[in-house]
């Protein structure tokens, strides 16, 4: 017999009503959480954390995105690009740790018109409002709440271009959140939609070399493993119940975790506007948390998949880049024919 439970207080305190029902329908339909909605509530925390020890390391994904920021900076310094101020679009913004330092450069050089973030979550646009404006008592900050999974670019974009004053946007989409998604082109388009000619995207991720070897992937100290146990927690559901499993999955391919179940389990949901049903989880179903989709690059650092996810999105690269150490892509690149 199935065991019934209720979701708890917490989780409907962390999401609203059409997101209860959105997650819902994914659970239902798909048998996964899509994990743009584990950046809210208490995993903030972990994300925070995720971002000192980050910054406390000799070397880390986030060091070298910095250093790619670095480099764009300075190009733009360097090169005639008809344009002297800025508007930093940051999608997916998290933490601002990361764009410290480029905004107070741009800021020094009096070439930064606004910083706006764009995020899914309410908790980190609020983060990064408290954490930015402190360090930067002059910054234009500005946020919008925007999925870019499902969602066109918010419309408002285009005033940044001439408030406060005439500035283009530099868009930025770092940290490897671009292939967390389940439908990458579609966030490519859904970016390259709202962009100007002559605007540039710049967007870092993991990779993988091909032939390296047997992928594995074990999330114990993956903040994956922290969204699941919410997921646990949020339904009831005991932990000898179920256990968290990392994987590399070659069909998809990509890294993957999930919660497998070993009972059944009957939950309980309200959407917080009068509406309940009952999901019907079953012992060896397997819930999807987090996914990463693995872009393979050949021996000689070439991606043709990059290139041609970009290509389908309207996205033309610019420049291309491979840290080899991290294996991570830097990429800058404009509407295609944009120039
Ligand atoms: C891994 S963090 C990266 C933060 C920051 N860019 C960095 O590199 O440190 C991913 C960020 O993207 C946001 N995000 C995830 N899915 C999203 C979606 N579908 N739409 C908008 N933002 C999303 C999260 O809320 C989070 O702030």
């Amino acid at each position: 017999m199935a065991i019934a439970t209720t979701i708890n207080p917490e989780f409907y305190r962390v999401f609203s009503p059409a997101q209860v029902r959105e997650i819902m329908a994914h659970l239902k339909r798909d048998r996964a959480i899509p994990f743009k909605f584990f950046y809210q509530g208490k995993l903030v925390e972990a994300w925070d954390a995720l971002n000192v020890q980050q910054d406390n390391a000799p070397i880390s994904s986030a060091k070298t995105d910095e250093a790619f920021l670095k480099r764009v900076c300075i190009h733009l310094f360097q090169t005639e690009t008809g344009c002297d101020r800025w508007n930093l679009i940051d999608i997916g913004a998290g933490n601002p740790q990361l764009v410290r330092k480029l905004v107070g450069t741009l800021l020094e050089n009096h070439c930064l018109n606004a910083y706006v973030a764009l995020d899914i979550s309410p908790d980190l646009l609020t983060l990064s409002e408290t954490t930015l404006t402190p360090w930067f008592p002059a910054l234009h900050w500005h946020g919008h709440l925007w999925d870019f999974e499902r969602d066109p670019m918010p419309l408002a974009l285009g005033d940044y271009r001439h408030t406060p004053q005439a500035a283009a946007n530099l868009y930025l989409y770092l940290g490897g959140t671009f292939c967390n998604v389940g439908d990458r082109i579609t966030v490519l388009r859904h970016i390259a939609a709202g962009m100007e000619p002559g605007e540039w995207l710049c967007i870092s991720f993991s990779v993988d070399f091909r032939d390296t070897g047997p992928r594995e992937f074990d999330p114990t100290h993956h903040i994956s493993h922290q969204a699941s146990q919410f997921i646990l927690d949020s339904f009831g559901i005991h932990p000898d119940h179920a256990e968290i499993v990392g994987y590399f999955d070659p069909d998809w391919p990509g890294y993957k975790t999930d919660i497998r179940l070993h009972r059944d389990y009957d939950i309980q949901v309200d959407d917080g506007e009068g509406a309940e049903e009952a999901i019907a989880l079953q012992a060896g179903d397997a819930i999807n948390i987090y996914r990463f989709f693995s872009y393979t690059i050949e021996a000689d650092t070439s991606a043709p998949q990059i290139h041609a996810d970009f290509t389908a999105a309207g996205l033309e690269i610019l420049s291309y880049r491979i840290e080899a150490l991290l294996s991570r892509a830097m990429i800058v690149c404009c509407r295609t024919g944009a120039g």
